[in-house]
């Protein structure tokens, strides 16, 4: 008797692509970036009590992230939970861009860099830049003793576990994570966030896996929306995606997501700016996704959905379990549990990986390995 197998069959487990046996694993991965750091209420980063000792973390005057991709995406996400956590003035800056901006930058600047793979040239580079200045340099990566590890003062690492599939799934849910502990550590530290608040945003933040394993579950059931609309929308030339405040970087995430690996034009833009130009685009032929959870810009994400309606394009509304409203809006509904806002682009983001991976799928895509993308880009 014998028995055939291949051992990249064997690594997916089960799976026809790494990419959806990566999407699927997030519950497991996220609840790895917690382990040890979110606990009944607590929350611990050990790896920062050098620099906490050294008072290199007090008195920090701007914080940058610098990241590629899906990263600065979550560097994007990261400007909105670390001010909010802090008031320190954060800036999300792309790797390419930051070498060549003249940033300001000095001893009383973190700088964080953001790179699953640690190998990046253009973080790495810029990094290197921020050194030079006297910044104090916070490294979040996925990968062990990798490059940017060597030139940082700190490393956080996402435990994701092995990211076989060029995009970004489960290492970007990880990096946004990992950088709202880094928020909410240095939040803790200066005072600005009472221990009620931390006790209330610990205790959401905890349930996210179970809520992530919930959005799975339904996506892997027969109730499932996503494939079979991600089968109607394939035949689509370009897509756009909405959001407001932290559905702005959904939204691009979402976009880029569906760019990457089925090669459908997608544009992500704040939901406001929409009438500003781009609303041009906008007909029956274009599709339009627009995040829509529960946030204190809920109306008026709703009032731009309804501008969208009135040119005709099909939207697809990601939102809020439990809001029946916005059926009235939307053509299609992907619901994600209530949780807190800030938290909401980690569940948000789920359906967008689904629907992106079913579009590539549907139009015969190599999804694991996208023409023209490499993992880690290691030039300039
Ligand atoms: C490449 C990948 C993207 C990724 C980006 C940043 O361009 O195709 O999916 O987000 O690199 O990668 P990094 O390893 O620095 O997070």
């Amino acid at each position: 008797l014998t028995v055939e197998w291949d051992i990249e069959a064997a690594e997916k487990g089960g799976y026809p692509h790494f990419a959806i046996k990566e999407i699927n694993e997030q519950p497991e991965s996220l609840r790895r970036a917690l382990l040890g750091r979110v606990h009944e209420g607590e929350l611990r980063l050990p790896e920062l009590e050098p620099l906490r000792v050294s008072g290199a973390l007090e008195n920090l005057r701007r914080i940058i992230v610098v990241a590629c991709g899906s990263s600065y995406h979550a560097g994007l996400l990261a400007k909105y939970a670390i001010e909010k956590w802090t008031r320190i003035p954060v800036e999300a800056i792309t790797a390419s861009e930051f070498r060549y901006c003249e940033p300001i930058v000095g001893p009383d600047t973190l700088c964080i860099a953001v790179t699953q793979s640690g190998e990046t040239l253009d973080t790495i580079v810029g990094i290197r830049q921020a050194r030079e200045h006297g910044a104090t340099v916070i490294a979040i990566t996925n990968v062990v003793a990798s490059a940017i590890t060597r030139l940082s003062d700190a490393v956080l690492y996402l435990h994701a576990g092995p990211e076989i599939c060029v995009v970004a799934t489960k290492s970007f849910i990880n990096s946004v994570a990992v950088l709202y502990q880094l928020g909410l550590y240095l939040g803790q530290l200066s005072g600005y966030i009472q221990p009620e608040q931390m006790r209330e945003i610990l205790s959401a933040f905890e349930r996210l896996p179970e809520q992530i394993q919930s959005i799975m579950e339904h996506a892997n059931s027969s109730d499932d929306v996503i494939a079979p609309l991600a089968q109607e929308m394939a035949r689509a030339h370009s897509m756009m995606f909405i959001g407001r405040g932290v559905g702005f970087p959904t939204a691009l995430e979402g976009a880029l997501k569906l760019k990457e690996i089925s090669y459908i034009h997608a544009e992500g833009f704040p939901a406001g700016e929409l009438k500003h130009g781009s609303i041009a685009l906008l007909d029956p032929e274009t599709p339009l996704v627009a995040v829509a959870t529960a946030s204190h810009v809920y109306d008026k994400v709703v009032s731009n959905i309804q501008e969208v309606r009135a040119r005709d394009a099909q939207v697809i509304v990601v939102a809020t379990e439990g809001d029946e409203k916005i059926k009235q809006h939307a053509h299609d509904v992907l619901y994600v549990p209530a949780t807190l806002e800030i938290f909401s682009p980690l569940l948000a983001s789920i359906p967008l990986q689904l629907f992106a991976y079913h579009v590539a799928v549907a139009r015969g895509c190599n999804v694991d390995q996208p023409r023209n993308l490499a993992k880690s880009v290691t030039v300039e």
